[in-house]
C-alpha cells in the first residue's frame, strides 16, 4: 500500500511546480467544489394585481429559463424577504407597483429592514428591477435609484419601467429581463 502512495506521489511530483499544481489532489477537489457550486438569484417583489403578477411570473419564469444553468431562483413577496434571504444570494432581481410617487411600501419594508445587515457585504452585487405603475413612476425609479445605489449595487440589466396596460409584449420584456440578471450570474 505504501509503496502504490509513494508511486503516486512519485508521479505527481516528478514534474515541474507548474504542473504539480494542476494534478495535486488538494487543488482537484477544490475544483469540484467549485463545479458544484450554484449561484442564487433573489427576486423581491410587490405585485397586488393580476396584471401585475403576471409581470413577476414572467420575469420568474425567464430566470428559471432552461439555458440558464447553475443558478438557483429564489422569489419572495417583499414583505417576507429576509436579511439572509439577502446575504445567501448572489444578485437580486427587484419588482414594484409605483405607489403615491414612491415605490410600494412593501418594497421599501424589505430595503428599510435588510439595508444595515447586507450593505456592506453585498455591494457590487448585480441586480436590476421592474416597477409598473399606472400613470406616473417617475418618483418610484428616483427612489429605488437612490436606494439601490445605497446598496452599492451593480446595474446588471436595463430595468424594466412602464404605466398602463400590462401587454404580450411587456411579459417578453419582463422574462427577458428575468433571463439576463440569471444568465449574468453563470459563472
Ligand atoms: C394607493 C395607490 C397609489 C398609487 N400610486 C401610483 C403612483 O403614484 N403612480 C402610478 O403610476 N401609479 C400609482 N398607482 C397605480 C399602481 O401602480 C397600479 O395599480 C399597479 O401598478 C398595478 O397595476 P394595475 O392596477 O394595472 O393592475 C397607485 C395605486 C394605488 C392602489
Amino acid at each position: 500500500m505504501d509503496g502504490e502512495v509513494n508511486h503516486a506521489r512519485a508521479e505527481l511530483f516528478n514534474d515541474s511546480t507548474e504542473q504539480r499544481r494542476h494534478v495535486h489532489p488538494v487543488t482537484h477537489t477544490l475544483s469540484e467544489t467549485y463545479t458544484e457550486h450554484m449561484a442564487r438569484l433573489l427576486i423581491v417583489h410587490h405585485s397586488p394585481s393580476p396584471a401585475v403578477e403576471r409581470l413577476a411570473n414572467a420575469a420568474i419564469s425567464g430566470a428559471q429559463h432552461e439555458d440558464i444553468e447553475g443558478v438557483e431562483v429564489v422569489v419572495r413577496p417583499a414583505l417576507e424577504a429576509t436579511v439572509t434571504d439577502v446575504l445567501e444570494a448572489d444578485g437580486y432581481l427587484l419588482g414594484t407597483t409605483a405607489n403615491f410617487g414612491y415605490i410600494s411600501g412593501a418594497l421599501k419594508h424589505f430595503f428599510d429592514t435588510t439595508f444595515q445587515a447586507t450593505h456592506e457585504v453585498t455591494a457590487k452585487r448585480p441586480f436590476s428591477y421592474w416597477i409598473h405603475g399606472g400613470y406616473d413612476t417617475t418618483g418610484a425609479e428616483l427612489a429605488m435609484t437612490s436606494i439601490t445605489t445605497g446598496y452599492r449595487w451593480s446595474l446588471t440589466a436595463p430595468p424594466l419601467v412602464f404605466t398602463g396596460e400590462v401587454t404580450e409584449t411587456h411579459l417578453e420584456e419582463a422574462c427577458e429581463l428575468g433571463a439576463t440578471v440569471a444568465a449574468s450570474l453563470m459563472s
